[in-house]
């Protein structure tokens, strides 16, 4: 990657850009951010106070890590790298920012298919456990940040070629700003029917109907929704997977003790996935 990786950076107290000495990165006015052992950089504003429950908790990573390192999102993952390439091809040095990047599951695979283009990488979100783990995962291949995506954006205007949002929280007006002309937002949501059979099984919060034509509403003005592709697979879950499945969904610190029981005497069960994938073109 060179230095190049960090021209799309800014300070996120006073939004000069960022220079890179190793084990902190600095800005001309002197507000400078450590870089972690694990790689990764704190750049969530000082001041600023979050609540406690802030982001994913750590055995919510850890139960998306472990369910998705058995493969079962692999054609979601496959078909957001495919949509990705089409969109970095011919472009020199391409940023790709995926935000709520959890524990790096995705950004790891997008790393692998894209090796030895000279793309950047980024991974934020607002759960240092996260950042820390897909840092370690991913390594050299991408950098990651500990950002809010409800607060300014530490990247430099239109500097951004693609920028992912899958299941995560969004920021319209900032990925309007963080993306060049012509760039694509990547949003991934799960559908309406995403694990209905599980979720009517153990009583499990249902997913909201009009989420895609509310997301689409807040984007109107600022891209041009391209063609949106609806992706379902079935998922064959022994009850540790279940298990896992269950932990990574909202809601799941707040199951009863016969909710847990009723999965805990589920020895595999089928369900089905249903993801939609809204591709944006961000307008000229
Ligand atoms: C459902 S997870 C999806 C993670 C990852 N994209 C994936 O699909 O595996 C949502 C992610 O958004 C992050 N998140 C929640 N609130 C956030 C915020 N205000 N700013 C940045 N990230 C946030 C969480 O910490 C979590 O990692
Ligand atoms: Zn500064």
């Amino acid at each position: 990657m060179g230095g190049e990786w960090i021209r799309p950076l800014v300070c996120p107290i006073c939004a000069q850009p960022l220079a890179d000495y190793t084990q902190t990165w600095q800005c001309p006015a002197g507000h400078s951010f450590d870089v972690a052992r694990e790689g990764y950089v704190n750049l969530l504003r000082r001041h600023k106070k979050l609540p406690e429950m802030v982001g994913d908790a750590s055995e919510m990573l850890r139960a998306r890590r472990e369910f998705l390192a058995q493969g079962f999102y692999e054609p979601l993952s496959d078909l957001v790298n495919g949509l990705v390439v089409t969109a970095v091809t011919e472009q020199s040095t391409p940023v790709v920012v995926d935000v709520g990047c959890g524990e790096g599951y995705y950004l790891e695979r997008l790393a692998q298919q894209l090796a030895g283009q000279p793309v950047v990488l980024f991974g934020v979100d607002i759960a240092k456990t996260a950042v820390r783990m897909a840092a370690k995962r991913v390594g050299e291949h991408g950098r990651f940040l500990v950002v809010d995506v409800y607060d300014k954006l530490p990247f430099v205007d239109q500097s951004v070629r693609v920028l992912l949002n899958l299941f995560a929280p969004r920021h319209p007006a900032e990925f309007a700003r963080l993306i060049a002309p012509g760039g694509l937002l990547l949003v991934v949501i799960p559908a309406p029917d995403h694990l209905q059979s599980l979720r009517s099984q153990f009583g499990l919060l249902g997913i909201q109907a009009e989420k895609q034509a509310f997301l689409t509403a807040q984007f109107a003005d600022l891209f041009t929704v391209q063609s949106v592709q609806t992706m379902a697979f079935p998922l064959h879950l022994d009850n540790h997977s279940l298990s896992l499945l269950i932990q990574m969904m909202p809601g799941a610190r707040h199951l009863t003790p016969p909710q847990q029981e009723a999965i805990a005497q589920t020895p595999v069960v089928e369900t089905v996935a249903s993801f939609v994938v809204l591709p944006m073109r961000r307008d000229a």
